[in-house]
């Protein structure tokens, strides 16, 4: 198969994150960001490691652009650093930081590729922490003052926006398993950040269709199909409640303009939520967007009981969920992970293709007609470096295979998936794993630079007819 049995604008790209691949963390006025200073701390990242090189994408941005245009790539998804364009998080544009992605985007446009600029991909910048970040509902407001920065810094050149990348991991592994940034243990009261996460994506969306009415704009969450792992009533009500936290608690406000009052209950914020969520917040949150971004890496299957009453789940199996859990599911104390025997990648996230079309399901359910965009897929495994440089990952090159299978079934099915972004276009900073996870389709060498397509990436450049699948 190749894109010819997609639908004729059926948009391929690729996709990265500032933080993750830029580097060049005190150039041009940035400030520090809460990762920045999160990667400092002792013992948060697994390889010691930061971002302040990274990629180096910062100086190499051209070379990355030349890249996707031989992979054949229509568009690219990356992130704004809001601590470049508005450095301490409040006040006056920094017009180095605008002009190093107008910079990008000319590339981008210059190779023909579309610049999807997602506005919120983790950098919040440090000074906001400093007075409480995503727990205060200033940041919300914070964040719209910056998108308005953004957007009128960008908007004659970017129409495509995401507000926010994956609000779920800023709320939950920011402010209750403490695995990301800021590193924080609110418990359950971190649903008060996934509330003002909320906000700000209503907010910033209103900035953009101000500042660029022309603009397509959507959100991005991550999405989980999420199974019980049998019929008995309490590994159902366990598969309630992680579908709850992980996908209802997010699609609901944004897709039906209410909050699931099972989920607040369970996290026993139901009287916070009910003084301090008001119908305004609620219609700014379910304001109409024009897509929904789905990232879509894997499938849950819960069951009742602490996790050590499920032998699957204590071995290395996956981080978000199994590693963080229950901490990173404030609320679900009593809920585990289990394993199943499906094969499963280096992060120990289970292969399920099939999940994928389960995710556009539930989405297609709350807005039928929405468009629906995977803004990110892929996977991560050891890669061996062959003599001249080259990388086989048979095994990358499959999950891509049968993800994009996915897509094609999910479109017979009448699903209206538009489009499917790989994560990620080269290896990069994986959070708390710092550089001993490889997702790219190109390979990095991170003493020289060097960027090496992977089979993977020629794999998708042959898909996709680039000419970097030309002999
Ligand atoms: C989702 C995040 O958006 C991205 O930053 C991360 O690297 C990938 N998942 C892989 O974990």
């Amino acid at each position: 198969m190749d894109r010819t049995a997609f639908p004729p604008g059926f948009v391929w790209g690729t996709a990265t994150a500032s933080y993750q691949i830029e580097g060049a963390t005190v150039a041009d006025g940035r400030l520090p960001s809460i990762w920045d200073t999160f990667s400092r701390r002792p013992g948060a990242i697994a390889d010691g490691s930061t971002g302040d090189i990274a990629d180096d994408h910062y100086h190499r941005f051209r070379e990355d652009v030349a890249l996707m245009a031989d992979l054949g790539l229509d568009a690219y998804r990356f992130s704004l650093a809001w601590p470049r364009i508005q450095p301490d998080g409040r006040g006056g544009v920094n017009r180095a930081g605008i002009d190093f992605y107008r910079r990008l985007v000319d590339a981008l446009l210059e190779h023909g590729i579309t610049p999807w600029a997602t506005l919120y991909h983790w950098d919040l910048p440090q000074t906001l922490e400093d007075e409480g970040g995503w727990m205060q509902r200033d940041t919300a407001s914070r964040f719209a003052e910056y998108t308005a920065l953004a957007v009128e810094g960008l908007g004659d050149v970017v129409s495509h926006w995401i507000t926010l990348n994956e609000p779920w991991c800023s709320a939950f592994l920011g402010y209750a398993s403490g695995h990301h940034a800021p590193g924080r243990h609110e418990g359950s009261g971190s649903a008060r950040a996934a509330h003002h996460l909320l906000l700000a994506h209503g907010w910033g969306l209103d900035e953009i269709r101000r500042h660029s009415p022309a603009a397509t704009a959507g959100i991005t969450l991550n999405l989980y199909s999420v199974r019980a792992a049998s019929d008995s009533a309490d590994d159902l009500d366990a598969a309630r409640r992680i579908d709850g936290l992980s996908n209802r608690l997010f699609l609901d406000p944004v897709l039906r303009g209410g909050y699931p009052a099972d989920v607040v209950a369970d996290l026993g914020e139901s009287a916070w939520f009910a003084e301090n969520v008001s119908e305004q917040d609620l219609a700014a949150i379910s304001a109409p967007i024009d897509f929904l971004g789905v990232n879509f890496y894997s499938r849950h299957t819960v069951a009742a009981g602490a996790p050590a009453d499920h032998a699957l789940t204590t071995d290395a199996a996956g981080f978000e969920a199994q590693q963080a859990a229950p901490s990173a599911y404030p609320g679900s104390e009593a809920v585990a992970f289990v394993g199943t025997d499906a094969p499963r990648t280096q992060m120990g996230w289970e292969i399920h293709p099939d999940a994928l079309v389960d995710v556009l399901e539930m989405a297609a359910d709350r807005a039928p007609g929405l468009p629906l965009y995977i803004t990110e897929n892929g996977s991560a495994y050891e890669d061996v470096v062959g003599p001249d440089g080259t990388v086989d990952d048979p095994e990358r090159t499959a999950y891509l295979r049968l993800h994009v299978d996915a897509c094609s079934e999910a479109i017979r099915r009448g699903l209206p998936l538009r489009g499917y972004f790989a994560w990620s276009l080269i290896d990069n900073f994986e959070w708390a794993w710092g550089y001993t996870r490889r997702f790219g389709i190109v390979h990095v060498d991170y003493d020289t630079m060097r960027r090496t397509p992977k089979q993977s990436g020629r794999w998708f450049a042959r898909f996709l007819g680039g000419p970097l699948a030309q002999p």
